[in-house]
């Protein structure tokens, strides 16, 4: 299906273009998504393992589906649609993208500039947030031999350093997504069942703004009402071809 002209319009060279992506962006890489048929939240209940009071119950659990995770998503490569994204961030000068997803592949595919909502899976900081660490560092050990993993500085427990469900968000990390919101003449939303805020908050301060508004997700959702420009397909197809569209003026 040929993406609308109107959307290929507005994507013009100094078009404010903000990109809120989920995990669809990542499933054609073979990263689960969270709902849906085979979702993490399927077999998985995110209050015993992505909470601050789960980890404080049982920290080596949390770690194991942590440490899964990351060996999973080490396997894992950038599947198209980050390939179109990334080479969107160096072709756009005023493109914002915002991702919820936790798996470094956006920036795997060369993504500059990225706005991690939910943090990384590939960062860690320490429970206890002793003085002598960073709040957050990077650390990509696959498997991490002792679970949790100890705090370079105090020897107590390492975190991942993702956002957990009742935790807030980066302040300044949420300041500037709802920025490029705001000032948004296009905004794409990609991947995502939008029900999880503050970022499913961001595709309504775009339209109140009066932003161009597209959904791609070959599934309903919550936001799918409203939307412009709804393309109802898998985003390593979708972004395929409208780039394709692009390039072909
Ligand atoms: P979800 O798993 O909730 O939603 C994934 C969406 O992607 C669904 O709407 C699917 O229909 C769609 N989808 C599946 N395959 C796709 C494909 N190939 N192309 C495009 N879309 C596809 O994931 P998120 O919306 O990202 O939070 O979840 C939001 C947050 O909930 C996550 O960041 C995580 C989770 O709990 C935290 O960990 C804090």
């Amino acid at each position: 299906m040929a993406p609308p002209q109107r959307l290929v319009d507005a994507l013009h060279a100094g078009a404010r273009i903000t990109v809120l992506t989920g995990a669809g962006v990542s499933a054609a890489s073979g990263v689960p998504t969270f709902r849906g048929a085979g979702g993490l939240w399927k077999t998985y209940r995110p209050e015993q393992l992505a909470t601050p009071e789960a980890f404080a119950r049982d920290p080596r659990l949390v770690w194991e589906w942590y440490d899964w995770r990351r060996q999973r998503v080490a396997s894992c490569e950038p599947n198209p649609a980050h390939h179109v994204l990334a080479a969107w961030t160096r072709r756009f000068p005023h493109l914002t993208l915002i991702t919820q997803n936790v798996d470094g592949l956006h920036e795997r595919a060369g993504a500059t500039r990225v706005l991690r909502m939910h943090g990384s899976i590939w960062e860690v900081g320490c429970w206890h947030g002793c003085a002598s660490a960073p709040r957050r560092w990077r650390d990509e050990t696959v498997p991490f031999p002792e679970l949790p993993p100890p705090c370079p500085h105090c020897g107590g427990p390492l975190r991942p350093g993702v956002v957990w469900f009742g935790e807030p968000l980066d302040e300044q990390v949420l300041a500037r997504c709802l920025e490029a919101a705001a000032s948004a003449e296009v905004f794409f939303t990609v991947g995502t069942s939008s029900v999880v805020y503050p970022a499913a908050g961001l595709l309504d301060v775009a339209r109140r703004h009066g932003a161009l508004t597209v959904e791609i997700n070959p599934d309903d959702t919550p936001s799918s009402e409203g939307i412009d420009v709804r393309m109802r397909e898998r985003a390593e197809v979708a972004l395929v071809e409208l780039d394709r569209a692009l390039a072909a003026g």
